[in-house]
């Protein structure tokens, strides 16, 4: 392990992606800002360059919708290489937006870089004005995407950043492949195809978009109206831990009402997330709004869960069953695990690993005091980018890189784990 040539080449990694208010995720395949692709790399520019940090959250916010809501993608500046372009989303932004969102990390960000800050009054007013625009997210979420147990649903596969997970394999289905305009994909001009999603895939993805667009992407119209409803256990796990630490933020800045709001609004989630408990796969799993049922599916979302602070019996069963997943592949976390029928070890999130999940994971069994297996998944995380480059994502038994290349948010972690698990990655060698 060579802790300083892996920081410089991270760092270089996250310079050369910076547009300089906001950051792409690699060059070609996301030409644009994408949501939690920022909020986590912004963690990473914390540690070498503060004012960049904040301004990465910045941009994001300042496109925020009306409503609340946060668009998944900002398309600043034009480029054809990308498919699904501003033509397809129509959402008649001044500066384009798609019209969904992805899940918010921007609370819990936020709260690091508050607390990481070298002059915290010198960011006071940005910092309270940023929570106030997160809150008005989290709000959002909670208007128009919850269930009477303050949990909430995603309606496109993209919102959860796990497009083509096993876990809607059967839901997915309801959405048709009909009627969809004809499209050429871009993705898979700039990254392995059979690392991508299917075909298939994409026209439900497109549909689902054409939808909303028909429905002049009215957020009270599309929660209705959408054939897809899934409550992901790893989403509202992200929405928990980032409303709590933006109750303690605000009440650091003396907002006691936001705090209360917020703080509220987690708990309930919190108490509710025992529906999605699997006593059977030892995970928290998905739901099925629109079937109303569990779903059968052991993939990471119900592993990720440990990043807010579900009860201890849950993290403890939680990593059992990522220690059991250690015997059957080289690196963890796989995104879904190998032995059943539908791993698929190089294909996006259907086996890879990927290292922002690794991270929130981490933090999450730090918190539960599972400090041997954080070990083993920080000293895998950063075998892999050793072995194999700063990919995209990597195959869990093979280490293959897989995606783009030259990843602003997998270099953004690995400053992150040399930076906040330094004492749980093995010595130099
Ligand atoms: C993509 O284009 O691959 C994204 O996941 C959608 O945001």
């Amino acid at each position: 392990m060579n802790k300083h040539e892996d920081l410089l080449k991270a760092e270089a990694i996250m310079r050369k992606n910076d547009r300089g208010t906001y950051t792409v995720p690699t060059h070609g395949l996301y030409p644009f800002q994408w949501n939690w692709d920022s909020c986590l790399s912004a963690l990473g520019f914390s540690h070498f360059d503060e004012e960049r940090a904040l301004v990465e959250l910045e941009t994001l916010f300042e496109h925020q919708w009306e409503d609340g809501m946060v668009p998944h993608i900002v398309f600043h500046e034009p480029d054809e290489g990308y498919f699904p372009n501003t033509d397809v989303w129509q959402t008649n932004r001044a500066i384009p937006t798609s019209g969904i969102t992805q899940p918010p990390v921007a609370g819990f960000a936020l709260h690091a870089l508050n607390q990481r800050s070298s002059n915290r009054s010198a960011i006071a007013d940005r910092v309270q004005t940023l929570m106030g625009k997160i809150h008005a997210w989290h709000q959002w979420f909670y208007n128009f995407r919850a269930d009477s147990d303050g949990l909430v649903a995603i309606v496109h596969p993209w919102e959860s950043g796990r497009d083509n997970s096993v876990d809607w394999d059967e839901a997915f289905e309801r959405v048709p492949t009909e009627g969809v305009s004809p499209f050429v994909r871009r993705d898979t001009s700039h990254a392995n195809p059979e690392h991508r999603p299917t075909d298939e895939q994409y026209k439900r993805y497109i549909w689902l978009v054409e939808k909303f667009r028909s429905l002049n992407w009215d957020n009270s119209a599309i929660a209705k109206e959408s054939p897809f409803q899934i409550i992901d256990p790893g989403f509202n796990a992200i929405l928990i831990k980032s409303a709590l630490d933006l109750a303690d933020l605000a009440e650091s800045y003396g907002a006691a009402q936001l705090a209360t709001e917020s703080r509220s609004m987690a708990n309930r989630a919190l108490d509710g997330m025992d529906k999605l408990w699997s006593e059977k796969l030892g995970q928290y799993v998905c739901y099925d709004r629109v079937a109303d049922h569990q779903i059968n599916s052991p993939s990471i979302g119900g592993l990720l869960a440990i990043f807010a602070p579900v009860p201890p019996k849950r993290s403890k069963t939680i990593a059992d069953t990522i220690r059991r997943l250690s015997e059957v592949t080289e690196y963890l976390v796989a995104s879904h695990p190998p032995g059943t029928p539908e791993f698929d070890e190089l294909r996006y999130w259907r086996g890879p690993v990927w290292l922002i999940v690794n991270y929130m994971i981490a933090v999450g069994l730090r918190r539960a005091g599972e400090d041997e297996l954080v070990r083993c998944i920080v000293d895998d995380s950063i075998a892999l980018i050793e072995t194999s480059g700063f990919a995209e994502y990597y195959g869990p038994i093979t280490g293959t890189p897989c995606g783009g290349d030259s990843f602003t948010w997998t270099a953004a972690m690995v400053i992150e784990f040399f930076n906040l698990f330094d004492t749980f990655i093995k010595a130099e060698a």
